[in-house]
């Protein structure tokens, strides 16, 4: 049994790390064959990868997917602790499990993903949860074959995670979800420990992959007809620092965008390491959208520095416009965070004000959510709820104001859009445009999901335009 640690993940020594390779433990290869599992994913980008590897080692050891919980000899809560929420969310899954075990006796049941590196959580799932069969954290995914294995044949419950990064292991199988779109990590952990984030204690220091790994994982997909690639990290833009000289965030994009794939997006930068060089390096290759995530969090420069996210409200709005006269048609979305603790009318005005001035395309907003173990956590917050839900909404008001606004000046343009599927909307293909839009189209000519085709925009909606396909 390993248990998590705070104390123990929040520490950043320099110590060295080795890149291994997978390699599959054949005892367990398909000895679980005729059994099925439902897997449930919860939070961003990098757990719907992780999740993708996962899938794929159940599939090794013999599971088959179903689509509906209930269905499942195995039911595995891939979960996030990003806010209050998403801990809910999965707290109630688990409670729901609870009544489907009373039914059905032999249903294995497992939680791992951000939530299992807190300790608090292990520790009530080992209190009050002890049906709950495992239980694996972000830095031991790899050795889920042999811990479900054990689950089962030792009939105990089984709680492994690491507080501590270990080795970065290479060569992971994964089955992807899409056939044209594919993630790809370039670096993993956070070393930025915004004061009020949990990332830092959940997924480790930060860890690039070697630009070789992640060339030869682009490259592969290129041969199996991907369009798109996007490069994943919880900080993107500090990629390399950790285990190169001379070779940066810059660097990997362009060596990616000459790999001749239709498609780049990366996701998420942090503006703090948002070097010029990348600025150019968007600009230069039209196979990287013009479509930048860059999370601004608040408007106020004091509260940033209560955040602890090391640039001014001037600083990021240097870069901001630095980025929008550089990169054509560039289009730029948000992450804000309402009521930090301390937050004033004045403060939130300055959110206000700058979103005005930045306009942006699309824009996550949040209300504060206090983690247990981060420094913002003990912050005095006098702000009453009912007053953060205000701010929440004097917000959204405005951001949805500006993405209306904005799409409205797109009628009449045409975009290149990669082709997802048909929406519910009967006979309505959609997909995204370079500039990261949803669009909703018709066509008369015969197009298929992972093809990319021009469509000319008819009509602007908040959260979507409307199309058809330029013959
Ligand atoms: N690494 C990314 C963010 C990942 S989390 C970055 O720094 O850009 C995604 C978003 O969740 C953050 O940008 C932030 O807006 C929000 N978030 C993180 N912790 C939060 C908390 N404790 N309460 C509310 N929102 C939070
Ligand atoms: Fe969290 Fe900040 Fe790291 Fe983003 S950069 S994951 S907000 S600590
Ligand atoms: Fe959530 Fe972990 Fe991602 S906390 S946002 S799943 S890194």
């Amino acid at each position: 049994m390993h248990l998590p640690d705070y104390k123990e993940a929040r520490t950043r020594d320099k110590r060295d790390y080795k890149r291994i390779e997978y390699s599959e433990n054949s005892d367990v290869k398909d000895k679980y064959l005729g059994k099925t599992f439902y897997l449930k994913t919860y939070g961003c980008q990098m757990n719907e990868h992780d999740s993708e590897n996962i899938e794929a080692l159940l599939t090794f050891l013999g599971f088959s997917k179903v689509d509906n919980y209930t269905d499942a000899d195995l039911v595995l809560l891939n979960t996030c602790s990003i806010r209050e929420n998403a801990h809910n969310k999965a707290f109630g899954m688990l409670g729901r499990l609870k009544h489907l075990k009373q039914e059905k006796k032999d249903l294995i049941v497992g939680l791992c993903g951000c939530m299992a590196q807190e300790a608090s959580v292990v520790d009530e799932i080992m209190k009050d949860y002890k049906w709950v069969n495992f239980v694996f954290g972000t830095h031991n995914m790899y050795q889920l074959p042999e811990i479900i294995d054990k689950a089962l044949e030792e009939n105990k419950q089984q709680i492994e995670v690491f507080s501590r990064e270990g080795d970065l292991i290479e060569g992971l199988p994964v089955l992807r979800v899409n056939d044209y779109k594919a993630y790809v990590n370039i670096i993993y952990g956070c070393d930025k420990f915004c004061t009020y984030c949990i990332v830092p204690y959940t997924r480790g220091r930060e860890r690039s992959r070697l630009k070789e790994d992640v060339l030869e994982e682009v490259k592969a997909l290129v041969r199996d007809g991907y369009k798109e690639v996007t490069l994943l990290g919880q900080n993107v833009n500090a990629y390399g620092k950790d285990i190169y000289d001379n070779y940066t965030m810059a660097n990997l994009l362009e060596d990616v965008a000459k790999t001749g794939i239709p498609r780049i997006r990366f996701t998420t930068s942090h503006p703090w390491d948002f070097t010029d060089s990348m600025i150019e390096v968007i600009a230069k290759y039209p196979n990287i959208m013009p479509s930048v995530h860059l999370p601004v969090q608040s408007g106020s420069s004091r509260v940033l520095k209560l955040m602890g996210r090391r640039y001014t409200r001037e600083s990021y709005l240097e870069l901001f416009h630095k980025i929008k006269d550089t990169v054509p048609n560039v289009t730029i979305s948000t992450d804000i965070i309402v009521g930090f603790p301390g937050e004033s009318e004045e403060d939130f005005k300055e959110t206000l004000s700058l979103v005005e001035e930045c306009k942006y395309d699309n824009a996550f907003t949040f209300i504060f959510s206090k983690r247990e173990g981060t420094p913002a956590c003990k912050l005095a917050d006098p702000t009453p709820e009912s007053e953060k839900e205000k701010r929440l909404q004097r917000l959204n008001e405005i951001v949805n104001h500006y993405f209306l606004e904005n799409n409205k000046k797109l009628v009449g343009s045409s975009l290149e859009v990669l082709v997802e599927g048909i929406s519910e909307k009967k006979n309505m293909y959609y997909g995204y445009s370079d500039t990261n839009k949803l669009i909703n189209f018709s066509s008369d000519k015969d197009i298929k999901a992972g093809d990319l085709v021009k469509v000319k925009i008819t009509s602007a909606k908040t959260w979507s335009l409307d199309g058809e396909v330029v013959r």
